[in-house]
Formats: C-alpha cells, sequence, structure tokens
C-alpha cells in the first residue's frame, strides 16, 4: 500500500454509456443480465398456479421466510420447473443471482414428493455457500439443520440417514462417488454454479453424464429382465405372455410413478440376497447465472433449457479515468468517498483473497474513529472461503440504525452467496485464479484480472433492491480488454488431483473421459506423470495401495504423501501441525505502520531451517499460552488464521486416525525428520542454489528468488524446497525450507532416482 493514490472518484470515474436506465444485456458495460424474462416468468413453459403439499408435514421447528420465499422470481415458475423436471433427465436452469435457484429448486422438490427414489443433493463450489445456503434452507423447510436438510463439506458433515437435501460441494460429491459408484442415494443432484466452470465442476458433469448413462441402462436391462422372468413364469403356469410386450408399461408396484411402470425406475430380483434391489435414473439439473446454457445443454444429450426472469433494476457504471497503482488503497479510499458523500446503501468491495481482505478490514477500522461527527457509522464484514460460521452470519443480517455495512469479499459474492442491501460496487477488477505451467509442471495461485462476464455479475448485485452504482476500479479500456468468459479452471490447473480422483473413481482411461473442455493431453500427461512419481500409480497407470489411501484423503495428493511418509518417518504429529498451519493465507499479520513491531515479534519464532519450522515453532508457543487471543494481539499472530488452522488439524487428526494412522507419533526434537519428510511430497518443488545467489529448481530449471515473506529471504542454502511459486515481477518461492541436496533424490521412488540405491529415505511400501 502507498500513500500516493490520489483517487477521487468525481473526477477519476466516468459515467458509462450504460449508465442511464437498465443497460441493455448485450452491452458491454451492462450487467449482462436481461431486466425482464424472454416471455413471463419462464421463456419455455406457462407457470401454473402452485399448489403446495402439505408443507408442515416435515416443519419440526417454525418454517421461516414464507412470505420472502414467494416474493422470489422463480416462485412463478415452480410448476414450469417441475414440469420440465419431470419430463426430461438433464434440465437446464439459468437465472440471476437472488432469484431463487439455489434456495428454492430443490425445495420444489421436495415439497412435490418428486425424489422418491433417493435424495436430493445440491453441489457447490465453495465450503462457505454450502453451510450457509443449507443453513438457510433448514430455516426455510423448518427443520433443524443436519435433519431433513443438511450440509456436507470437507472436514464438517452436518448431515444423518434423516437428510433428504443435502449441500455439498463438488469435492465432497466427488468423494461419495468412492463409496457408491453410481451415486444410488440420489434420485435428484443440482449442479450449480456451472458457470464457474471449476476443475471439480467439470469432472463432475463428466462422472454424472456417464453414472445417468449406467443407471438408464440399468433401469433398461432391469426391466428386460423383470419381463423375460414374467414370461417364463407364465409359460410355466401355461397362461399366454404378459399383456404389454414392450417392457415399459408394466406395473411395477409401489415405486411406480403413477401406477404405471415409469420410465425412470425399475425393479428387480437381486442375485444376491434374493431381495428385490431397486434402481432409477439420474435426473440432472444444471443450475447457471450467466445465459451460456447451450454448451452445457449440449454436452448433457441436448437437456431442456429454462430461463427464468431476475428482477434487476439499473445499475450506474463507473470507470476509473486512469489506472490504478494500488487497487487495494483505490479501494479504501473510493468506500469512504462513498460513505461520506453517497445516500445509503451498504458497499460490496471484491477482492483477491483473506489477506487483503484483512488488510482492507484493519484500514477501514483504524479510520472508523475519524469519520466526521456526523457521518454515519460503518460495520465492516469480511466474507472469504475459510470464515468462520459465526462471522459468515454477520454479511446477512441487517446493519445497526444509523449505519453502513462495507462488505469486503472474495468472488463468492460474485454469484454464489446474495447478499442483501448493496447498492454500491466496488470491483477491483481482479480475482485469484489457479494456473498451472505445463513446462515446468508447477502450480500457482495468481492474481488475475477477472472476465467481462464477471465485471458485469459484479455490477449487478448493486441493482438488487433499487437502483445502484457500480464502481470499477480500471479503465473502461481496461474492461474492453478482458476476456469475454474466464477460461475453465481445467484448462488451467494442476491435474494431479483431479485425475487421482478420477482414477479412485473407477475411470481407468483418463484420457479418454468425457471432458467438457478437453484439457491440454500434455497436462494430462504431466498429471499421470506426477501421481507416478508420488507411488499413486503404478507402471500400468493404475491405482496403487498408497494411490488409494491418498484419494481417501481430502488432500492435495503431494501432501497426503508427505503425510503418508510421516508414519515411517515417526513424525505425524509435526506433518499434521505444519500442513495445518499452510492452510491457512497468511499467519502473521504485519500492519502498515507497524512493521518491524511486527518483524521483531516474528523473529521470536524463527527456525534457521525456514517456514516450515517457523510455523511449528508458532504453534507450539500459541498452544503454551492457551490459545490467549491477546497474546496474538502482541505477537502480529493472525488470531482468526491460527483458530482455522486448528480446526483443519483436529480434522486431519481424525481422519488419520479413521483410516488407522496415529495422528500422536512424534518426533520429538528431531526436526530434519519433518523436511525429509516434506521432500518425499515436494521433490518437484525443490531448488539449488546457484553461485550468483538464486536458486534453481530442480524440475524444469526455473531461476526462483526466495520471496521476502520467507524467513528464509535473502539467505544462501544448499537447497530449498517450497510450497508456492508466485510470480510479481520476478518469479518467487513460498512456503521455504532449507533442506539437504542428497534428500531429493532419495526421496522420490519413481522419478528422480532411478537407477539409485535404495536410501533409508526411501518410502516404505508397506500399507496395512
Ligand atoms: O441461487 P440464486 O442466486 O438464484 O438465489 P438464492 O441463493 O436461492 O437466494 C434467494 C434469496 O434467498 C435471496 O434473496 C437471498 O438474499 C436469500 N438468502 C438469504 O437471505 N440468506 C442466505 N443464507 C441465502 C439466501
Ligand atoms: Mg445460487
Amino acid at each position: 500500500m502507498t500513500n500516493s493514490t490520489k483517487f477521487t472518484p468525481k473526477k477519476a470515474f466516468v459515467n458509462s454509456p450504460a449508465s442511464n436506465g437498465p443497460p441493455p444485456a448485450s452491452s458491454p458495460n451492462g450487467t449482462g443480465l436481461p431486466s425482464t424474462a424472454p416471455a413471463g416468468p419462464l421463456a419455455n413453459g406457462k407457470p401454473t398456479p402452485a399448489t403446495l403439499p402439505d408443507p408442515d408435514k416435515y416443519a419440526t421447528v417454525p418454517r421461516q421466510h414464507e412470505a420472502e420465499r414467494k416474493r422470489l422470481p422463480i416462485y412463478g415458475a415452480r410448476q414450469a420447473i417441475l414440469d420440465a423436471i419431470q419430463r426430461n433427465a438433464s434440465v437446464v436452469i439459468v437465472g440471476e443471482t437472488g432469484s431463487g435457484k439455489t434456495t428454492q429448486i430443490p425445495q420444489f422438490i421436495l415439497e412435490a414428493g418428486l425424489a422418491k427414489y433417493g435424495g436430493i443433493a445440491v453441489t457447490q463450489p465453495r465450503r462457505v455457500a454450502a453451510t450457509s445456503l443449507a443453513r438457510r434452507v433448514a430455516e426455510e423447510v423448518g427443520t433443524p439443520l443436519g435433519k431433513r436438510v443438511g450440509y456436507t463439506v470437507r472436514f464438517d458433515d452436518k448431515s444423518s440417514p434423516s437428510t433428504k437435501l443435502k449441500y455439498l460441494t463438488d469435492g465432497m460429491l466427488m468423494r461419495e462417488i468412492l463409496s457408491d459408484p453410481l451415486l444410488h442415494r440420489y434420485n435428484y443432484i443440482l449442479l450449480d454454479e456451472a458457470h464457474e466452470r471449476t476443475l471439480r465442476t467439470d469432472i463432475l458433469f463428466g462422472m454424472l453424464k456417464e453414472i445417468q448413462q449406467t443407471r438408464r441402462q440399468m433401469c433398461k436391462d432391469r426391466k428386460a429382465q423383470w419381463y423375460r422372468q414374467r414370461v417364463s413364469d407364465e409359460a410355466r403356469r401355461g397362461s399366454g405372455p404378459p399383456a404389454e410386450a414392450n417392457g415399459t408399461d408394466l406395473d411395477l408396484g409401489e415405486h411406480a410413478v403413477g401406477g404405471a411402470v415409469s420410465t425412470d425406475a425399475a425393479e428387480t430380483i437381486s442375485a444376491g440376497n434374493g431381495q428385490p434391489r431397486f434402481v432409477h435414473e439420474l435426473k440432472i439439473i444444471i443450475m447457471s447465472a450467466t445465459l451460456d446454457a447451450e454448451r452445457f445443454a449440449a454436452y448433457f444429450d441436448h437437456a431442456k433449457i429454462l430461463y427464468v426472469a431476475g428482477r434487476q433494476f439499473p445499475v450506474r457504471v463507473y470507470n476509473s479515468l486512469e489506472p490504478q497503482t494500488d487497487y487495494l488503497d483505490a479501494a479504501f479510499v473510493a468506500s469512504l468517498q462513498i460513505h461520506t458523500e453517497q445516500g445509503p446503501g451498504d458497499i460490496l468491495i471484491f477482492l483477491t483473497g483473506q489477506e487483503e481482505i484483512e488488510t482492507l478490514e484493519k484500514l477501514l477500522t483504524d479510520h472508523r474513529a475519524l469519520l466526521p461527527r456526523d457521518a454515519a457509522d460503518i460495520l465492516i464484514c469480511p466474507l472469504f472461503a475459510a470464515l468462520p460460521p459465526a462471522q459468515q452470519a454477520k454479511v446477512f443480517n441487517p446493519a445497526p440504525p444509523n449505519t453502513r455495512k462495507i462488505i469486503l469479499a472474495t468472488n463468492i459474492a460474485e454469484t454464489s452467496i446474495t447478499l442483501p442491501g448493496i447498492r454500491y460496487v466496488l470491483d477491483t477488477g481482479v480475482h485469484k485464479a489457479r494456473g498451472y505451467n505445463s513446462k515446468v509442471g508447477i502450480e500457482s495461485l495468481l492474481v488475475e484480472p477477472i472476465s467481462k462476464s464477471s465485471a458485469r455479475q459484479r455490477t449487478g448485485r448493486a441493482g438488487r433492491e433499487a437502483l445502484g452504482f457500480c464502481y470499477r476500479l480500471y479503465t473502461e479500456d481496461s474492461f474492453m480488454a478482458l476476456e469475454e468468459d474466464s477460461v475453465p479452471e481445467i484448462l488451467r490447473c494442476n491435474l494431479a488431483a483431479a485425475v487421482l480422483q478420477l482414477k479412485a473413481a473407477g475411470v481407468r482411461d483418463v484420457l479418454r473421459f468425457d471432458y467438457m473442455d478437453r484439457p491440454p493431453k500434455l497436462a494430462l500427461l504431466r498429471a499421470l506423470e506426477q501421481l507416478y512419481s508420488l507411488a499413486a500409480l503404478d507402471d500400468t497407470g493404475a491405482l496403487t495401495k498408497l494411490g488409494t489411501w491418498m484419494a481417501e484423503f481430502p488432500l492435495d495428493p503431494c501432501y497426503a504423501k508427505v503425510l503418508y511418509e510421516s508414519r515411517a518417518l515417526q513424525c505425524t504429529t509435526e506433518i499434521i501441525d505444519i500442513i495445518s498451519l499452510l492452510s491457512v493465507d497468511n499467519l502473521f499479520v504485519a500492519p502498515f505502520h507497524k512493521r518491524e513491531e511486527a518483524n521483531e515479534a516474528r523473529n521470536k519464532f524463527i527456525s534457521p531451517d525456514g517456514d516450515h519450522l517457523t510455523y511449528l515453532n508458532l504453534l507450539r508457543a500459541y498452544q503454551a499460552v492457551k490459545g490467549d487471543i491477546r497474546w496474538c494481539h502482541e505477537n502480529y499472530v493472525n488470531a482468526r488464521g491460527i483458530q482455522h488452522a486448528l480446526e483443519v488439524r483436529k480434522q486431519l487428526r481424525q481422519v488419520c486416525t479413521r483410516v488407522g494412522m496415529d495422528p500422536n507419533v512424534s518426533c520429538g526434537v528431531d526436526l530434519d525428520r519433518v523436511l525429509q519428510c516434506f521432500v518425499t511430497g515436494f521433490f518437484h518443488q525443490t531448488a539449488l542454489l546457484q553461485p550468483d545467489g538464486t536458486y534453481k529448481s530442480v524440475i524444469g530449471s526455473q531461476f526462483v528468488r526466495i520471496h521476502p515473506a520467507s524467513t528464509l529471504f535473502n539467505s544462501r542454502r544448499e537447497a530449498i524446497l517450497f510450497n508456492e511459486l508466485v510470480f510479481t515481477t520476478k518469479l518467487y518461492v513460498r512456503g521455504v525450507s532449507a533442506i539437504q541436496a542428497n534428500w531429493i533424490p532419495e526421496a522420490s521412488p519413481n522419478y528422480l532416482k532411478r537407477g539409485q540405491p535404495k536410501s533409508k529415505l526411501a518410502p516404505s511400501s508397506s500399507i496395512e
């Protein structure tokens, strides 16, 4: 942050051509969504009055928000949606953010009693969305969370055998495929936020399409089998063939829809125990906030498309007249100007991540005391993926009287979470995206420009309840230069974890998998190679026992490997602790004006061996003071971050125990083992010191520098390992520790040490 940015919205923004009245859908600066439906609430099909079956049938606590539900745009489209769902195996539903897709459509299905053969799953790309939506829907349905309505996200499961409607992350549904390969427990799967095209959504698309086809075929086969059996029974009894010979109109008893055989369910006698085993078709509903429905529909065998009318007020769009050198500073100045000069309404600021959000939160909090006496108060609400649930609630609650909410959010607030009361949006024009370099084989998290489509979504957030204002902290030329849509993650990321999940889900040939957008063959081969190098795959490309173990663990394959090796190296406690701490963006806080004090405080924890052991020292010190928050403030430690890490730690320890691994095995003071253990998963993220003081990566031969935030910044060590590669002005590595160069070839079973003798560090291959 610098103070140099002279940012005056009055001068710096130009009122865009789209500023007067509702922007046309095609307007480059508009919100991108039509303000009225093509025809009626649904473009396809006329809505009929909704007849809800006894809404209180399942309510065990008072239902809430009934009136609000009925006011949502989607409510009028209820019957048309239900009709389309009943008539089609796959349906694509497009509707503006906030129209009620995620909270209402599953309830429509539930209330209409359509999910008779199994449950309803609604996938979300982000855990915050899954948990907060489940909480909201449980309130609406009138059930305690975890009963009829629940959620499952990584490290947190609020569902039970009685859960009929479950919100879960894409990743968790993929994990469920491991234990239930045809997802028999679900009748409906709603793939939400499909437009985001995250890696996991894309993999799920392919998997679900195949599951749907398999289940459909099973239904047909079982019906044919059932019919043949009936023919032979009748023949034995000496009567003629059954009335209908086409196998589609047979009475199958209680599971059949409307008394006749449904085209989506069939019953048969299973060979095993003689009990009837029921198979039913899987219904897939794809929900998206943008108008790119045709691609989804084409992929899902020409699924039916429904467009739900949104309710969108005009939004005036302003672009910065000059490029902003520091968008965080620009957002800070602009938000205060809006607060002191503009009418009521909450402000939503889009930032890239937790670290940035917390910096701005601190700046605004410090500034609160300096507000003019006659100005309203401000309430600052952060919103990011790792936010604890209690904090999440704050963004949904109305601000106290005479107070303006300023919400600092990642792109979570773009489409997955609808925030009430927003009138002003500050769009920084950037987000954090996972990038993957197929040549170097390293994955990194980059701050990147958003797409035009994202910019329009952000703009739209200002106009849900009244005329809104969107300030883009970049020039109109910059806007015009943005990509139309963001590139699907599958085309950008490291595929190792995805390929591991695909393999574990039974997909043998990942090169021929039905991807909606096929990743480059090189990247797929690289992923296979990495998994092979980690010994997760064998020479034939099949999953090894270790690979199966790794897929069970909700961790990146590299970390899963490290954790696995910690058993042989007797340092599981330390590895779990460090991995948990690495899950947090920034453990130390360094306020702009107190950088020296913060550095001094951090020095107390520094290990000469680098960041991993420094983190461990920090955790030990925190545990010694029993998690005292004051201690965190005094030592410039990110209290919220460390609490989150402890939550992850608890869950990782539980998973370890579940898979029969003792999380209490510790190496005591022999901490070299911890770093040796890390090398077993990160030998491909190591670098050797060069005479000029830089480091050259062992794989890819890239010159890298140690990031200034690392404890090893400016130090010269024989070799280093790193967790993250960051491109800023130079190629930096973060999460760095010093290692011995000879550990590197020793740590890799299949990659770097071909032909070398097995050492004591070679990973143990025994898996119980
Ligand atoms: O999925 P879509 O963007 O179409 O809308 P939704 O998430 O189903 O939201 C419908 C309505 O529920 C919006 O007006 C939200 O503000 C409200 N909602 C809420 O108040 N609290 C939540 N935790 C979730 C939704
Ligand atoms: Mg939604």
